[in-house]
């Protein structure tokens, strides 16, 4: 087999595999080339697996082989599918069988995980075909993180908040069999386009605990999203959560993991200052990426169960003191309508009471040279000389020259 055997090959006469993008633990990945637009610079090359899987484009490569989108012929509508054909880069023959072991073992993995998870692919044959391996899976419609956390550009804290508890929704269901998944990048999450979720891929560098030979130790994973005890070839769930912890740090900071300072006393990253976020969420992600495994959570469970009780505790409290805020506002504001609402009532009656009673005083229904009814009503109970006073009254009224028909009345009545 040659290093890259699809590189500047042409399926279908259409895409050309024109560079080999990366290296996982089976394969490699490629960059396609321009596809119908370019049609009349590549030659037809179409291969169908097993008379079924008929490859349609490069998707990328891995140290373990190479990743292509294909066509279901079997399916109605044929639909798409992802092929992995096991095609190791390392020559060395005692690497073969560890990385023929991780190829079958992404193979169970997907076919034990992947139809109980729905953010995870699901495997839909493992064959060989004339002494090739491949791994057929569920096509994913979707665009890589790498197309959301962009270098130099800063995510806010809801949104990477939102996409930590998302991952590790995910890998808590990976943990809890007690896998670990050891390659948690950007490039290996997926976003969905149905429903926007996230789904992992690449199972090629899964370690089952308990399960690799005894005494085997092999350095699995990218630089950058492994803690040291992985490069040590011992790597545990915790792992995992430094992978996600420094995809959170990544989107916080938009810096990539290469980019960012470590304490060298410490060991451990120097980020907060390159970031906007609260002192709850920058806690979860330092404890995630501590640099000694056993002060991290241990598991996406864990750090999940932070993610929801701390930083969900740090925004209620923010969220109930702006409700006693409002609260007190709406109170005062409550108070002040209440207050004016009587002052005017009780000055509107007062007002009317006063009208009344000097109407009533002044225009009796009574006859000439007789007291009003409330004068006699007065003189009667009250015995109160209102007869003089009242004159005056409308006297010094009309002196001022007001109430003018008032005096004119009163006199009438008098
Ligand atoms: N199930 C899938 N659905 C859609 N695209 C996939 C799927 N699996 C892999 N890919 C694409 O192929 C690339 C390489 O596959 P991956 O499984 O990550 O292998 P490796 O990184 O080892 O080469 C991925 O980065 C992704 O772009
Ligand atoms: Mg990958």
């Amino acid at each position: 087999m040659s290093q890259n055997p699809l590189v500047r090959k042409t399926l279908r006469s259409r895409f050309e595999t024109v560079k080999l993008m990366g290296s996982g633990g089976y394969g490699n990945t490629y960059l396609l080339g321009g596809g119908i637009r370019n049609r009349h610079r590549y030659s037809l090359a179409r291969k169908t697996l097993r008379n079924r899987f008929e490859i349609v484009k490069h998707l990328g490569s891995g140290g373990s082989g190479d990743t292509y989108l294909a066509i279901d012929l079997d399916l109605p509508g044929q639909p798409h599918c992802v092929v992995k054909h096991f095609h190791p880069k390392d020559s060395n023959p005692a690497v073969l069988p560890i990385a023929k072991k991780l190829f079958d073992r992404e193979a169970e993995v997907l076919y034990q995980l992947g139809n109980d998870h729905d953010q995870i692919p699901r495997l839909f044959a493992h064959f060989d075909e004339d002494g090739d391996f491949y791994l057929v899976q569920e096509f994913i419609d979707g665009h890589a993180l790498t197309q959301e956390i962009i270098p130099g550009q800063r995510l806010s804290e809801n949104t990477v908040l939102n996409l930590l508890k998302n991952i590790l929704e995910v890998l808590a269901f990976v943990h809890q069999h007690n896998i670990i998944h050891r390659d948690i990048k950007p490039q290996n999450l997926m976003r969905r386009y149905s429903d926007q979720k996230i789904v992992l891929i690449d199972f090629g560098s899964i370690k089952k605990i308990g399960a690799l030979g005894a005494g085997l130790t092999i350095a699995v994973g990218t630089p950058g999203y492994m803690p040291s005890e992985q490069a040590k070839g011992k790597p545990k769930l915790c792992s995992d959560i430094y992978a996600v912890g420094m995809i959170g740090i990544q989107a916080l900071t938009g810096l990539i993991p290469e980019q960012l300072p470590e304490d060298p006393n410490t060991g451990e990253v120097i980020w907060r200052d390159k970031a906007e976020v609260s002192d709850a969420l920058a806690n979860i992600l330092d404890t995630m990426v501590r640099d000694r495994y056993n002060q991290r959570y241990q598991s996406a469970i864990e750090a999940l169960q932070a993610l929801n009780s701390d930083v969900a505790l740090s925004h209620y409290s923010q969220s109930a003191d702006i409700n006693h805020k409002a609260d007190d506002t709406y109170l005062l504001t409550y108070r002040n309508f209440i207050l004016l609402l009587g002052i005017g009532l009780g000055a509107t009656t007062s007002l009317i009471v006063i009208v009344l009673i000097y109407t009533f005083i002044n225009t009796g229904t009574s006859l000439p040279n007789q007291p009003t009814p409330l004068k006699s009503f007065l003189e009667k109970f009250v015995e109160f000389p209102l007869t003089n006073r009242n004159s005056q009254v409308v006297k010094s009224a009309a002196n001022r020259g007001v109430f003018q028909n008032n005096f004119t009345i009163a006199k009438t009545t008098k």
